[in-house]
């Protein structure tokens, strides 16, 4: 049996448990909730992780993988290869990319306000993330919109989990707003069961 120590409110975490949704993998991995921050990592986090982070899959043999973007096509490539197709790996890759970029940058935000007292904050900081997101938003909608049209994989799941996690911690932001296109798109993959069923709360 694989383990994975993740927390479901994290997007990278959601990124690997939709994978395991979409690949039919999820009976195989037992989901060990792990209640750790950056600036304290939880103790089963460290032995399994060099750097501490979440998500971290630990195989059977005892052999731990991450972070999440080897973790996914670890997987994928167990189940078939259907999210990294060879034709298109390039585009998928750099979608990928653009995901977890958004992600990251989110987390930063999030992170600047639960592990700083307030007076220390840097709003400025905060805004230059989120400045980061909004091109990213805007490279989606010019440029990604047919990718994204098309056939699940992993940059796909990418975008849908950085969306996702836009609505879960930063709902003022109004990301939806002059991006009908992406919001329309969310809307239908959101639906997907594999979103459905990794949906934070
Ligand atoms: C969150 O609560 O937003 C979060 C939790 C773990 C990792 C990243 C984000």
């Amino acid at each position: 049996m694989y383990q994975l120590l993740g927390n479901p409110a994290s997007p990278f975490v959601r990124k690997v448990r939709v994978v395991l949704e979409e690949t039919g993998l999820a009976g195989d991995v037992e989901q060990i909730l792990v209640a750790t921050t950056p600036t304290a990592p939880a103790a089963e986090v460290t032995a399994a992780h060099a750097l501490g982070k979440i998500p971290a899959l630990i195989r059977p043999d005892g052999c731990t993988l991450y972070d999440s973007r080897v973790i996914t096509r670890y997987l994928d490539a167990r189940a078939g290869g259907r999210l990294y197709p060879a034709s298109h790996i390039w585009e998928t890759l750099t979608l990928e990319a653009t995901g977890d970029g958004i992600m990251e940058a989110a987390v930063l935000m999030v992170y600047e306000g639960r592990c700083r007292p307030e007076d220390k904050q840097d709003h400025g900081w905060v805004d230059a993330q989120w400045g980061k997101i909004e091109n990213a938003l805007d490279a989606l909608t010019a440029r990604w919109m047919s990718h994204l049209a098309g056939p699940v994989d992993a940059g796909v799941i990418a975008i849908g989990c950085a969306l996702g996690y836009l609505d879960f911690r930063h709902p003022d932001r109004e990301w939806r707003m002059d991006r009908d296109g992406l919001d329309d798109w969310f809307a239908a993959f959101a639906e997907r069961d594999a979103m459905k069923a990794t949906r934070p709360v």
